[in-house]
């Protein structure tokens, strides 16, 4: 910079701009830079494990771009997360908002594309499973660039699920796997990935780790926090260990009548015992209100025991899921959450991507039949799980993907 300054004349400035360039160089060659697509709720949470992973100890080394496509975009699915978990404004903002499958990729897809094009960046960093994921997926993968996706290997082995689909297209996209537990280890095996490849990685020779969940990252993190700052337990004058915690968002529960109608069903039951708090998804509460018979929404909203509110905040959630008896739910997050927080957890799907968990005994799949989730309430009401085994890492998966994101560039 001295050198800039002092020399002026044509001959010499010419050697100072190959010089500056040399400086520069060197500072992009020290820091990465990643482009991180989120949309959706529970990736706005996930990409808080990296954003402070990289706030702490990668600042001088890693510059992280984000970009929010705006799948999810009500306060309390989205701004919320950022305030509360200390996540840096989105760089972009697409604002794609809600459509069908289609056009709401397509919008994303376009947008990532410019965004990848202006950021020139060295990884394109995913989460989950959601439409984001996918756009974010083709995008880079078209451009060129490679892609590490956190959350890699879940299979429900069910493809008429959008997500399944997603999910397998970004991890066939990505040059870095990172799967949160071992059976997404022996999923990629089985789909040909190759697990002990090694450097140079490339889409072709993709790198497969077993990290860890960033989401117990955050659950670990988060837990006393949400002790100290949130009151929600007080607000809804709940006592601790005396109520159930259900969530329900999931396309083939929200907009099958039958289905929707059946868990609330057994939630009605339930409710008669236990008090049910029900932080509802806006999907479900508008398919509730669509497609419900007008009597089964009449007993809900007039039961003293099943508290229908909005979605709530990361802190508020966490203490719902700590003080809960029960949790009842159709999330992967949620599910996960559960045996974090050592709850016994009722699954409302077919399946689940999480097994290990059904495996320890401490989930039961009811799916959205009203006399299995009852006799799974019974089972757990009458015999809680007594272990929960560590089995989603030691909580710094995040810093693991940032180690591996700055050894693996050279290479890529
Ligand atoms: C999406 C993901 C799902 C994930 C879930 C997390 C896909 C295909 N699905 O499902 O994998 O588990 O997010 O929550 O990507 N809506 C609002 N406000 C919002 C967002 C949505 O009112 O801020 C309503 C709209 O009516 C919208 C509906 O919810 O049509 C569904 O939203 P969408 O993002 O399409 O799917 P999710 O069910 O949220
Ligand atoms: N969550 C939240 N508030 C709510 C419901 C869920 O903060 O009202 C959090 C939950 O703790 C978990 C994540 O959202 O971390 C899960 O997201 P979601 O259930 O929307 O999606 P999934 O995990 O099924 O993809």
């Amino acid at each position: 910079m001295v050198i800039l300054i002092i020399f002026s004349d044509s001959r010499i400035l010419k050697f100072s701009n190959s010089l500056k360039k040399s400086i520069f160089d060197s500072q992009i060659k020290r820091m990465l830079k990643i482009l991180t697509i989120i949309g959706a709720r529970p990736q706005i949470i996930k990409a808080a494990a990296l954003s402070r992973a990289i706030r702490t100890d990668y600042a001088d080394q890693i510059q992280e771009i984000i970009l929010h496509t705006g799948q999810h975009y009500d306060e309390n699915m989205s701004q919320v997360f950022f305030d509360e978990m200390g996540i840096p404004e989105a760089d972009y903002n697409l604002s794609v908002g809600s459509d069908t499958h289609a056009r709401q990729t397509a919008a994303m897809l376009e947008g990532i594309e410019v965004a990848i094009a202006r950021e020139k960046p060295d990884w394109l960093v995913l989460y989950g499973d959601t439409n984001s994921t996918l756009a974010g997926a083709i995008a880079a993968v078209k451009l060129g660039v490679p892609v590490a996706h956190i959350e890699a290997g879940l299979r429900s082995f069910n493809k008429t699920m959008p997500e399944e689909i997603n999910r397998i297209t970004c991890d066939h996209c990505s040059t870095l796997l990172f799967s949160p537990s071992s059976t997404g280890i022996e999923n990629l095996s089985k789909e040909g990935f190759l697990i002990n490849a090694t450097a140079p990685y490339s889409i072709n020779q993709p790198g497969v780790f077993h990290c860890g969940d960033v989401m117990y990252d955050n659950a670990q993190y988060f837990s006393d926090i949400a002790e100290e700052r949130s009151d929600i337990i007080e607000r809804l004058d709940l006592e601790d260990g005396q109520f159930i915690l259900a969530t329900i968002h999931r396309d083939n529960n929200t907009d099958i009548p039958d289905r929707l109608q059946s868990i609330f069903s057994a939630i009605i039951k339930i409710g008669k015992a236990e008090t049910v708090v029900l932080p509802l998804h806006p999907r479900t509460l508008k398919m509730l209100e669509r497609h419900s018979d007008k009597a089964l929404l009449d007993e809900i909203r007039s039961s003293d025991y099943i508290r229908l509110i909005p979605p709530v905040s990361f802190l508020e959630m966490i203490m719902l899921e700590k003080h809960a008896s029960l949790i009842m739910t159709d999330s992967g997050g949620v599910q996960k959450e559960s045996y974090f927080y050592h709850k016994p957890c009722i699954i409302l799907r077919p399946e689940t991507e999480w097994v290990e968990i059904v495996e320890n005994g401490s989930a039961v799949i009811a799916d959205a039949d009203e006399k299995k989730i009852l006799s799974a309430y019974d089972h757990f009401k009458n015999k809680p799980p007594a272990s929960f085994p560590p089995l989603y890492g030691d909580g710094r998966a995040a810093w693991f993907i940032c180690d591996m994101l700055l050894s693996s560039t050279s290479s890529v």
